[in-house]
């Protein structure tokens, strides 16, 4: 077991004892289960305790909003919860954010557990407490920090994720890898995806993340390094959104981490070597769209820098495998050389 998970954590191989655990030590007055779809169809009826109330929304990102927030604090208000209730959260991160979201300021805060079930939610949003919803089409615009009572990953809730969301997960472990651990990185290399074990990636996965957060859970400064990727991957991300074309966010963050590299190559930050390591090793697990949006649609979605009056825009950026720098000022000549 790696060391450095966060004490709320658990990673489970029996669900139903380790969910009691949970339970026993908040002590609630009622309990309720929070579901979309997909859970509810292929994660829930692996849950042996008795809810006082199951509440369902539909899955997706699109319902990550006040209005399905609001249904959650009826249900939760007609069925008599208090602030000594529990709710449960069994989903990916929509559900983990949105139903933390919920129970952190439903009567000031009630207790909640947060049951990732996709690869995403286990090793990213559900470490570090950001809980939120979208709003006015703005990502994860309104919401809070706060840890839950307890988190509890079952890696076999994955068996029946789709390919395509498993893929998308792994992005955000590729990540934390090149961020912080160059001996992860050769492991990865020498594996086939098909062959990895997440019994044993995923809680690898969580302390590097877990190890970047508790240094600065606020967002000051180093934790900023999880944003690389992310900042190009958003703009795509926000594109696609646009279009017809759908792009998992895992998908465009492994577009982002690769332009970033142009951007830390261009900037004589990273070698080149590695910026090619990187993007080869990708492009053999993911299928990108061959067409990128341009420089022009990309900018309306990258905020600029206001700092600096508009004359670049600042970049998470890895200057070694394994190591990142944060708040590196790219020139918008750089931009436009390795985004046209
Ligand atoms: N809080 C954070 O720090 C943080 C970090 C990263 C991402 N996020 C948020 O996480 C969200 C994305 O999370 P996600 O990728 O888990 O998306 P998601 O919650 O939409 O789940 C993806 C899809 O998988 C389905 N699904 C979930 N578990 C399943 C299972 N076991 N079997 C079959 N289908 C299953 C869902 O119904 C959904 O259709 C975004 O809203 C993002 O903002 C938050
Ligand atoms: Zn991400």
């Amino acid at each position: 077991m790696s060391n450095n998970l966060p004490n709320y954590l658990t990673i489970s191989s029996v669900i139903n004892a380790d969910l009691n655990t949970s339970i026993s030590a908040i002590n609630a007055d009622k309990i309720a289960i929070l579901v979309d779809d997909n859970t509810k169809k292929y994660c829930l009826p692996k849950l042996k305790t008795s809810w006082d109330l199951v509440i369902e929304i539909k899955s997706g990102e699109k319902e990550k909003t006040l209005t399905s927030c609001e249904h959650i604090w009826s249900e939760l208000t007609n069925a008599g919860f208090t602030r000594k209730s529990l709710l449960i959260n069994l989903g990916g991160g929509v559900i983990g954010d949105m139903g933390g979201f919920a129970a952190a300021t439903f009567k000031r805060g009630m207790a909640f557990i947060n049951i990732p079930t996709t690869l995403l939610s286990q090793v990213d949003a559900s470490i570090g407490g950001k809980l939120g919803v979208d709003f006015q089409g703005l990502k994860n615009h309104i919401g809070l920090f706060q840890e839950p009572n307890s988190v509890i990953i079952y890696p076999e809730f994955l068996k029946t994720l789709p390919e395509r969301e498993l893929k998308s997960g792994f992005a955000e472990i590729v990540k934390h890898t090149l961020i912080r651990d160059k001996i992860q990185w050769e492991y990865l290399l020498e594996k086939s995806f098909d062959s990895l074990d997440w019994k044993e990636i995923i809680p690898k996965s969580i302390a590097l993340k877990n190890e970047i957060v508790s240094q600065d859970p606020r967002e000051k400064g180093l934790r900023k390094i999880l944003n690389y990727g992310h900042t190009i991957g958003h703009a795509i991300e926000t594109h696609f959104l646009d279009t017809s074309s759908h792009l998992l966010h895992g998908e465009a963050i492994v577009l982002g981490m690769i332009l970033e590299n142009k951007l830390g190559v261009e900037a004589g930050i990273l070698d080149e070597n590695s910026a090619k390591e990187i993007e080869k090793y990708l492009e053999g697990i993911y299928t990108l769209p061959d067409a990128l949006p341009t420089l022009e649609h990309l900018k309306a979605h990258l905020v600029q820098d206001k700092k600096n009056d508009g004359v670049g825009i600042r970049f998470s950026l890895i200057d070694k495998i394994g190591s990142c720098t944060y708040d590196v000022l790219i020139e918008n000549e750089i931009l436009k050389k390795v985004l046209k």
